[in-house]
């Protein structure tokens, strides 16, 4: 390139005032501007006002050393090239300014032409110099922004990752992706519900392994469903790590997955959901049961109620026959059952009566059982072959209860004893009562036939029973409403009471009530 006529400012120092002069005028005359002057600090001040390009300076000046320039120049961070001139060849001292600094060194007497050549390179390098420090700002500036739109972008990416993390991998349900039928990705909330870890879900695992497509659909149908309708949808069963079953709804969709055709599917853990129903459906005929059980009490009232009309003539006809034949014993024992009977009904009354006015006592269980197993000596079975022991804890504490409710459960509970015992050679029924800090134990263990294993959890049912509803011509044969027990368990609920029932076929069963205290 074709050097162009640099002009510019330039600062002569030397304190020989004919040196000076000659370098001005033979500088201005190549159209430079020119400053001169003697001393450093003049320089100094020269410097500060105006824009100087290149500076001449003699190394030697009066007291100074023209090479203090060079320490101004660099407190004052100025790129300012600086030509030394020396008066003798001597280079060391030329050597030492280009190692301060100096931008060049030229020996006295100088030929114009170097002279001028010195200046117009050292202003061209100045030029040079500002123009490539502006670029290197423009440089910096551009790089400065340049790292900031960067460190944005990285930002946005970041937030764009981890909302697409919050809501694959936290999300409420099973994400997942399939290739044929291994698995590939999984979320958080898939290895979860299936207790297995990411990696090993991830690690090519078959999804039939965990998944059962209830009906028995094939893969390859699925994929057809998918084809058709764009989805799949099915309820189906999950099988944990850990072998628990869970209920789940699956869908399913296709997706270009790595550059191939792959399944994407989401699953629902609905365990809970069918839980909550089948419960709620299980509440619903407790309740039917409940009223079912409503309704018999109301009329076993009304019957009651009619009976004791007839039960007062009864026995007021016997009172009267045994005073007209008092020789007669028989009267006496009628006179006894018509008196029981009427206890019966006043019983039933009793009951239904409370169940509108509930009031509680004291109850001793161990006195209840003894005036139980008084009022089965009457019957017939019971005497005629039951051995009965009674174990009894000395000063049990009592129960909050209504005295019916304990008797007539226990009444019935020991009936089921005594009916079981019926065909058996060994007839024993045990009564235990114990306690401890938290509750009292009522045990009433039979020899009887014992209860099929199918069978137990259902003798609480209402109208659930093994036995015949009339007898079959042999009177001492059970019979049985299957009311026996569902009524324990009313009467007893209340009470917070606990059941617990062994039993095993022909050897026997034993009724544990834990009533809290
Ligand atoms: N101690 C027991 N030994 C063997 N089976 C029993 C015993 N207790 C109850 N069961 C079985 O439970 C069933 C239901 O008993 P529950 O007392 O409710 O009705 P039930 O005795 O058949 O009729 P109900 O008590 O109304 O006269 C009985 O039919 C019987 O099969
Ligand atoms: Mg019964």
């Amino acid at each position: 390139m074709a050097s162009v006529a640099v002009k510019g400012n330039i600062l002569i120092i030397d304190d020989e005032k004919s040196v000076r002069m000659t370098f001005q005028k033979l500088l201005e005359k190549e159209g430079y501007t020119t400053h001169g002057t003697e001393s450093i600090n003049n320089a100094i001040e020269i410097i500060d006002k105006r824009c100087i390009d290149v500076i001449f300076a003699d190394i030697v000046l009066n007291q100074t050393s023209g090479l203090e320039i060079l320490s101004y120049l660099k407190e004052q961070q100025l790129a300012i090239p600086v030509i030394i001139i020396t008066g003798q060849p001597d280079m060391n001292t030329a050597a030492e300014a280009v190692k301060l600094g100096a931008y060049d060194y030229i020996i006295k007497p100088l030929p114009p032409f170097k002279l001028l050549h010195l200046a117009r390179n050292a202003v061209e390098k100045k030029r040079l110099n500002e123009e490539w420090q502006q670029i290197e700002g423009l440089k910096s500036d551009y790089m400065h922004r340049l790292e900031k739109e960067v460190a944005l972008q990285t930002v946005k990416i970041k937030e764009g990752e981890r909302r697409y993390k919050t809501l694959i991998e936290q999300s409420l349900i099973g994400v997942f992706i399939l290739m044929d039928l291994n698995l590939r990705f999984v979320n958080v909330k898939f290895a979860e519900l299936f207790e297995y870890s990411k990696e090993q879900l991830e690690d090519d695992f078959n999804i039939t392994k965990i998944i059962r497509f209830n009906n028995q659909v094939t893969f390859k149908e699925i994929k057809e469903i998918i084809r058709k309708k764009s989805y799949y949808f099915s309820e189906v069963t999950g099988v944990t790590c850990n072998n628990r079953e869970l209920h789940l709804e699956l869908w399913l969709s296709h997706i270009i997955y790595e550059e191939k055709l792959a399944t994407q599917g989401i699953v629902i853990d609905i365990t809970e959901r069918k839980r909550l129903q089948l419960k709620q459906k299980e509440m619903e005929l407790d309740l039917m049961n409940q009223y079912k059980l409503a309704i018999i009490g109301q009329l076993a009232t009304g019957v009651a109620h009619n009976l004791k009309n007839p039960l007062s003539n009864l026995l007021g006809y016997t009172e009267l026959m045994h005073k007209k034949h008092p020789g007669i014993k028989e009267i006496a024992k009628i006179e006894s059952q018509i008196k029981r009977m009427t206890h019966i009904v006043d019983t039933i009354m009793r009951k239904t009566h409370r169940e509108h006015a509930m009031y509680t006592t004291n109850v001793n269980l161990n006195e209840i059982v003894r005036d139980e197993i008084t009022f089965l000596e009457a019957n017939l079975d019971y005497k005629h072959g039951v051995k009965t022991t009674l174990m009894l804890k000395e000063d049990l504490s009592d129960i909050k209860a209504i005295y019916s409710d304990i008797s007539q459960s226990l009444q019935n509970i020991i009936l089921n004893a005594l009916d079981a015992m019926y065909l058996q050679n060994e007839k024993r029924l045990t009564i235990t009562t114990d306690e401890d800090n938290i509750y009292v134990y009522l045990n009433v263990q039979d020899t009887g036939c014992g209860i099929a294993r199918e069978n137990i959890e259902h003798i609480f049912d209402p109208f659930f029973t093994t036995k015949p509803l009339h007898s079959s011509g042999n009177s001492s044969e059970p019979v049985g409403t299957g009311l026996g027990l569902a009524s324990v368990k009313q009467l007893l609920t209340a009470y917070n009471t606990q059941f617990h029932i062994e039993s095993i076929v022909n050897e026997g069963t034993t009724f544990m009530i834990k009533f809290p205290k």
